[in-house]
C-alpha cells in the first residue's frame, strides 16, 4: 500500500483527517507551509495515534520544490488536498492572493500526479458553490452559481479543473463539499486554531465565552426563516474527517462509478444561529454575551444538505449532534486558553 499525501495536513480539517487515516492503517505524509497552522499539531496527532506522520514544509505553488518532494516520496499513490486559503472576507479584498494560492497549488499537484501516475485524488470543496440555493435541502444536483466571493470561485473553478483532468487522464477524483465543520477531536489534543479575530460563528462563540471577545454579534434576525435567523448545516469535524477515509477507500478499491464524483457532507439538518447559541449555552452551562446587529453582507439566508447520496454511495452518515459539536469546541477552547 502506498503513502497518502495530505496537503494542508496541519490545518483544522487536515489534522483531524490525518488522525482518522492513520487510525485506519494508512501511511501519511503531510505537506503544509504553516501559513495558517502550527507545527505542534503534529505532536497532537502523534499523541492520539502513536504515529508522527512525515512532514515537509513548503508552498505547493513552488513546482520545483514539489518535484523534489515526489522524488523523495516515490511511493505516494493518493492525494487528499486540503491546502488552500479560506477566509471569505479576505478573498474579496485580495482576490489574486486566493486565485494564485488555491488554483496554482491545485494545478501543480495535478501536473505531478498525472506524470507520476497517481490515480486517487480527494478534494476539499465547499457548500459555498451553491450560493443562495433556490431549493432546500440542496442535493449534489442543485445548480452551482457564480460565487459571491473569489474564495468561492476558487472552489467552483477547482472542481471544473478536476472534472476536465479526470476526463482526460487516468486519475479518479472525489470532491467533497463540506457544509459548516465545527468542534474538535474527542481527545482535545487537536482542534480549530483561527488566527486573529474569527470570522466563523463557533470560534467566535467559544472565544466570547472564554472572555477574549466582549460579545457575539448575531448578524440579522429578520430573515425569511422560521425564527428569523440564518440557517446552516453544522457538522462535527470528526464525522467530516471520517468521510475522507471512506472516500479514499472508494477510490483505492475502484468502487467509484464516475471518474469525478461529488458528495455533500453535512448532517442534513439545518440549525439557526440562535439555535446554535442556545444549544451552546445548554450544552456547556456558559451564559453567552450576545447582541443582535444588522445582516452581514454576502450571507446566504439558509443552506443545508440532503445527506442521502453520501449515505447511499459512501455508506457514510454524520453521527454527532450539534450539542456534541459545541461541547467539544468549548472543551478545546478551554484547554487552549487554560480555563478550568
Ligand atoms: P486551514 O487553514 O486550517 O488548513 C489549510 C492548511 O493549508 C493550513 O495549514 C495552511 O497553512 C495550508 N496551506 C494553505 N496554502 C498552502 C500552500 N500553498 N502550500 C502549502 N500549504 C498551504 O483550513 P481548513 O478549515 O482545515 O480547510 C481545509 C480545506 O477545506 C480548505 O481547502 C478549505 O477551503 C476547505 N473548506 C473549509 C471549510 C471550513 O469551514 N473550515 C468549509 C468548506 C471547505
Ligand atoms: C455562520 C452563521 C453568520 C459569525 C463560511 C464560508 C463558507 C464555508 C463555511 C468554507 C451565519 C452567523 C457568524 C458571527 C454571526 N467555508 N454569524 N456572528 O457564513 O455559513 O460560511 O464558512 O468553504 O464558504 O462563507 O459560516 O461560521 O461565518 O457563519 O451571527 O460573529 O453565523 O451570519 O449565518 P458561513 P460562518
Amino acid at each position: 500500500m502506498g503513502k497518502i499525501l495530505v496537503t494542508g495536513g496541519t490545518g483544522y480539517i487536515g489534522s483531524h483527517t490525518t488522525v482518522e487515516l492513520i487510525q485506519a492503517g494508512f501511511k501519511v505524509v503531510i505537506v503544509d507551509n504553516l501559513f495558517n497552522s502550527v507545527i505542534e499539531t503534529l505532536d497532537g496527532i502523534k499523541e492520539i495515534t502513536g504515529v508522527k506522520p512525515d512532514f515537509e514544509k513548503f508552498d505547493l505553488c513552488d513546482y520545483d520544490r514539489l518535484k523534489e518532494f515526489f522524488k523523495k516520496y516515490p511511493d505516494i499513490d493518493s492525494i487528499v488536498h486540503f491546502a488552500a486559503h479560506k477566509a471569505v472576507g479576505e478573498s474579496v479584498r485580495d482576490p489574486l492572493k486566493y486565485y494564485h494560492n488555491n488554483l496554482v497549488s491545485l494545478i501543480n499537484l495535478l501536473k505531478i500526479a498525472t506524470k507520476k501516475n497517481i490515480k486517487n485524488f480527494v478534494f476539499s470543496s465547499s457548500c459555498t458553490v451553491y450560493g443562495e440555493p433556490e431549493e432546500l435541502p440542496v442535493t449534489e444536483e442543485t445548480p452551482t452559481k457564480g460565487q459571491a466571493s473569489p474564495y468561492g470561485n476558487t472552489k467552483s473553478i477547482s472542481e471544473e479543473i478536476l472534472r476536465d483532468v479526470a476526463k482526460t487522464h487516468d486519475i479518479n477524483v472525489i470532491s467533497l463539499r463540506y457544509f459548516n465543520p465545527v468542534g474538535a477531536h474527542d481527545s482535545i489534543l487537536i482542534g480549530e486554531l483561527p488566527l486573529g479575530k474569527p470570522e466563523n460563528l463557533v470560534p467566535y462563540i467559544t472565544q466570547t465565552a472564554a472572555g477574549i471577545r466582549k460579545e457575539l454579534k448575531i448578524f440579522g434576525n429578520d430573515y425569511d426563516t422560521p425564527d428569523g435567523y440564518n440557517i446552516r448545516d453544522y457538522i462535527h469535524i470528526v464525522d467530516l474527517a471520517k468521510a475522507h477515509v471512506v472516500a479514499l477507500k472508494r477510490l483505492l478499491e475502484k468502487k467509484n462509478k464516475l471518474e469525478f464524483e461529488i458528495y455533500n457532507l453535512g448532517t442534513g439538518k439545518g440549525s439557526s444561529t440562535m439555535e446554535v447559541v442556545k444549544t451552546f449555552e445548554k450544552a456547556t452551562g456558559q451564559k453567552l454575551n450576545y447582541r443582535i446587529v444588522g445582516r452581514r453582507p454576502g450571507d446566504v439566508v439558509a443552506v443545508y444538505t440532503d445527506a442521502s447520496l453520501a449515505e447511499e454511495e459512501l455508506g457514510w452518515k454524520a453521527q454527532r449532534t450539534l450539542e456534541d459539536m459545541l461541547k467539544s469546541a468549548w472543551e478545546w477552547e478551554k484547554k487552549y486558553r487554560n480555563i478550568q
